[in-house]
């Protein structure tokens, strides 16, 4: 993870293939990491690149996005109108969109994650925690996940188990409430700052995947994401917010279903960056 996120895999497939197709110029919006990465692959591409991201997002991920040559845009308000205000500059101004969440080619990247893990321990755990926003990371490893098995890698599919913020948790909710579509949320202020996606653009793909796969969905809770993150940098891990979350909500599905072991918690952020 070159910029310190997950979202480097989906970035370097993404922009090998702006510059393939010979892209000048692009924008996109993020919540920090992912636009972190994309300025860093834009940098070695020689691709201009501006960032949107909203008010909050960490000073050091904007540092990070300007000391790549990018230029940062901070939005006021929320992720979500983030989002709305990039995508109406992407019209205005006819620029390529290199967004993470909508271009195909992100997600060949971020299916690497499973790989990866079945490369390194030459089997997939029974048990997946993957933080969920918009699902960059999510939909990677169910594609990867149904790769392997269409293969005959792997027989047995795992079970997933998606995290969200519980102060910003549309997919929990429509599960909860058994709702054929995405249940619409107000997304409160979380220190999981990566997830904190109300709208998500591929919700009715990611419910799919959820119903398809029996996956369960859980909250982290928002006063045990500091004390998950200190007791990861005891374990010699020092991890974002959004990291930490995933540990909160592993902590949450064991109260809840019972010890849970051959847990895979994906380390999706470094946490350098999350110094607010
Ligand atoms: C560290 C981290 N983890 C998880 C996510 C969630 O990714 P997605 O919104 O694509 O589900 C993000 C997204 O920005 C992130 O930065």
């Amino acid at each position: 993870m070159p910029t310190l996120s997950f979202k480097d895999r989906g970035a370097a497939t993404l922009v090998s293939h702006m510059k393939a197709i010979g892209v000048k110029k692009c924008v996109q919006d993020s919540s920090g990491n992912a636009g972190v990465a994309v300025a860093a692959y834009c940098a070695r591409s020689g691709i201009a690149c501006e960032i949107y991201v909203p008010e909050g997002t960490s000073p050091n991920k904007i540092a990070m996005i300007e000391g790549f040559g990018a230029k940062a845009v901070v939005v006021p308000g929320t992720r979500d109108h983030c989002a709305e205000v990039c995508r109406s500059k992407v019209k205005e101004e006819g620029a390529y969109y290199a967004n993470h969440v909508y271009n195909p080619y992100f997600y060949e990247g971020t299916k690497a994650y499973i790989y990866e893990t079945f490369e390194q321990l030459k089997r997939i755990p029974r048990h997946i925690f993957i933080e969920l926003g918009n699902g960059t990371l999510f939909i990677g490893a169910v594609l990867a996940l149904e790769h392997l098995m269409r293969s005959g890698v792997i027989d047995e599919f795992p079970q997933l188990i998606a995290v969200q913020s519980e102060n910003c948790a549309p997919f929990y909710e429509t599960e909860e409430q058994g709702s054929s579509s995405l249940v619409e949320v107000t997304p409160k202020p979380t220190l999981a700052e990566g997830i904190a996606i109300g709208k998500p653009a591929r919700a009715d793909e990611v419910l799919d995947m959820i119903r398809r796969h029996n996956v369960k969905v859980i909250t982290a809770p928002e006063d045990r994401i500091l004390p998950c993150r200190e007791e990861m940098a005891k374990r010699g891990f020092y991890v974002e917010h959004t990291t930490a979350a995933a540990l909160a909500a592993y902590y949450r599905y064991c109260e809840k279903f019972g010890p849970t072991e051959d847990a895979l918690l994906s380390l999706c952020g470094a946490g350098l960056k999350s110094e607010h």
